[in-house]
């Protein structure tokens, strides 16, 4: 089962055209049997379309959450609200907001309120830039495990790990990585979550690859790099694109 996560960031500007652009998903996402959708849209958007998603396999996540179910934290997101609504992942540690300042101790505490709140966290890990000395391996190898320092060991299941090089990310990125540069990091990623949680466990988390991925490169990702799904910006707001890539992920026979 390949898993294919859209995330939408800030876009769009409007519930109306975050609506079109669902519809457009779900009609991608109909009779899939080896992929799975996880959308993630701004939190504002995330209750309306769990309604749109009803009766449909795409599953709706939220992009960041605060560390207490409840409090006077004006303007966070409650884990315990964002799961009451119907989100059922949460994405946390994305680069975008450990730029705003968010450390790897603070992601760990927000891991810890999306488990007890019966959510699965998507984990974003990934390096500043790539030295010739490879330092970039331990930067993600100590950035996983930051972040994963108060995780329930026995929640695995509740765990899905991103590799996203910051490099990688966004219209401003330098180059996309290649699936070798996927394969190497994950083979360093699954290696961390055995010392973290056992070879069984660490086996069956899905790692994905996201930054600058497109219905042109997703394929090698998935095939090539082995990765088990990607995590997608730009592309995840164009209907026709995304689903693209849905279908292919869709037609990889996973081991
Ligand atoms: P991108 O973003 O696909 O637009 O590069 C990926 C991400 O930041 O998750």
């Amino acid at each position: 089962m390949k898993l294919i996560i859209g995330n939408w960031k800030m876009f769009p500007a409007s519930s109306v055209e975050a609506k079109k652009i669902f519809v457009g998903i779900k009609k991608e996402a109909k009779g899939l049997t080896r992929a799975k959708v996880v959308i993630c849209p701004p939190a504002l958007y995330v209750a309306s379309l769990v309604a749109l998603a009803a009766k449909t396999k795409v599953a709706i996540g939220g992009q960041n959450c605060f560390r207490d179910d409840e409090g006077a934290y004006t303007g966070e997101t409650s884990p315990a609200a964002l799961r009451a609504v119907g989100a059922t992942h949460v994405i946390l540690g994305h680069s975008e907001r450990r730029a705003m300042g968010e450390t790897d101790a603070a992601v760990s505490e927000k891991m810890t309120a999306a488990i007890r709140n019966k959510m699965t966290v998507i984990l974003c890990v990934g390096e500043k830039a790539r030295d010739e000395q490879g330092g970039y391996f331990n930067e993600v190898s100590s950035e996983l495990r930051g972040s994963l320092a108060a995780f329930p060991k026995s929640e695995s299941k509740r765990l899905i790990v991103a590799y996203e090089p910051i490099w990688a990310i966004g219209s401003k990125a330098k180059r996309v990585a290649t699936p070798a540069d996927f394969r190497e990091m994950s083979i360093l990623i699954r290696r961390t979550l055995t010392e973290y949680f056992g070879k069984k466990e660490a086996f069956a988390i899905p790692v994905l690859y996201g930054g600058s991925v497109d219905d042109r490169n997703a394929e090698g990702f998935m095939k090539e790099g082995g990765a088990d799904g990607l995590l997608i910006g730009r592309i995840s707001l164009d209907p026709e694109k995304f689903g693209a890539i849905i279908h292919c992920a869709n037609t990889i026979r996973s081991l």
